[in-house]
Order: structure tokens, then sequence, then C-alpha cells
């Protein structure tokens, strides 16, 4: 069984996704992270996110980087952002995210194009949304209760650059599957995301 969990960055994907792998049973990847550790890496090179070449060598990161807090910065999600353009980044991370959807006895993969790309048979596919206001405000109290200064507008500004350049890049961008089971989580509480997103499932199966 595959689980494919799409959408915009603070839409409440991961959250749904880590719970549907809990109640399912299913080992969990969150993609986002692996983009991270390619532009965090990009970074520790002294090199250009914006340029193909250095991107590309940066996927040769260690797998120690994946557990480097510093990935769950905004700088890095922006980072991401920006080495997740080029089509050889892109490539170079399929093996992996390819491998873990066919592990034997399933998975729950979280990202931008599990369903449209990853794995496009997978056996249910969410695509998880909200409004850039209702996704800047969550990502505004998490942030506040890990104690860093950061204003509202601030995120709304970079979360709407994030979205724009993830829906507009010509290799994968951010759009729901044709058979995905949308879910818009602007107006949802935590639990409320969640049962929707295993009803979804279920009914999916
Ligand atoms: O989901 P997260 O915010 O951690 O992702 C960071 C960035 O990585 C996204 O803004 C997107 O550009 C990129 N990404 C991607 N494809 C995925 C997962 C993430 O392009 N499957």
């Amino acid at each position: 069984m595959i689980i494919a969990v799409d959408g915009p960055t603070a839409s409440g994907k991961g959250t749904i996704a880590r719970a549907l792998a809990a109640h399912f049973g299913l080992p969990h990847l969150d993609t986002g992270l692996l983009y991270r550790a390619v532009g965090r890496q990009v970074m520790l090179n002294g090199g250009d996110p914006d340029d193909a070449e250095a991107a590309l060598a940066a996927c040769a990161f260690p797998d120690s980087l994946l557990d480097d807090p510093e990935l769950r910065s905004e700088a890095t999600g922006g980072l991401a952002s920006r080495v997740s353009i080029h089509p050889p980044v892109r490539s170079a991370l399929y093996e992996r995210q390819r491998a873990f959807a066919l592990q034997q006895g399933g998975a729950v993969l979280d990202g931008r194009d599990i369903g449209t790309v990853i794995a496009p048979e997978a056996d249910a596919k969410l695509f998880i949304d909200a409004s850039v206001e209702a996704r800047a405000q969550r990502r505004f109290l998490e942030m506040q209760d890990q104690g860093r200064e950061v204003s509202l507008e601030a995120i709304a500004t970079d979360l709407a650059a994030r979205d724009e350049r993830d829906r507009n890049r010509a290799d994968s961008p951010l759009v729901a599957a044709n058979d995905a089971v949308l879910i818009d989580t602007s107006s949802l509480r935590r639990e409320e995301a969640i049962a929707a997103a295993i009803a979804a499932v279920d009914a999916a199966m």
C-alpha cells in the first residue's frame, strides 16, 4: 500500500503523513528533507543554489546531514526550493524516493510530486492545501514556540515566494494529481484534518 501526500509548505501535509503512517503501521519518508539537505550542503560547499552543477554536486550529502536541526529552518526551506528547480537534482533524488515507495508492505511519502512523478500508481493520493493566511499563521505560531523571532508578514511573503517557485517550475511542479483527494485544512483543527485523511485513504482502498 503506497500513500502519496502532496501539498504546499505548512499545509499540514507533514503532520497528516506522520499520522497516516502511525495509523496504518507504515514507514514514512518526508521527501522535503532530502531537498533541504541538498540546499544545506550547497551552502556548506560554498556553492550557489541557483547553479545546477553546484546543486547536483550537493546531492552527495552525507546521511548524517538529515539529522541536522538547521534543515528545519525557513532559510534552508528557501534554499531547498531553489535547488529543487534543477532537473538533475530531481533525477538524483528520484531512485531513493522510488525505492522507499516500493519497499515491501508499503509506505507513506509526503512532498510535492509523489502522486504525479514518484509514485503515480499510489493506492491513495491526498493533496493537502490551505490558504496562505492560514499557513503563515501556523508557521508563525510554530516558530514562536521554538523561541524564534519572526514577523507574520515576513513568513507570508516567504511562503508566497516558495509557492510561486514550486507551482511554476518546469520539472515536476506542485500540482494535484488528477485522481488525488483534495483536503483543505484552512479551517480544520489538527484532529479533524487527520480524521479526514484517514477516511480518504480508507475510501481509496
Ligand atoms: O516540504 P518542505 O517545505 O520541507 O520542502 C522544501 C522544498 O523542497 C519545497 O519548497 C520544494 O521546493 C522542495 N520539494 C520538492 N519536491 C518534493 C519535496 C520538496 O521540490 N517532493
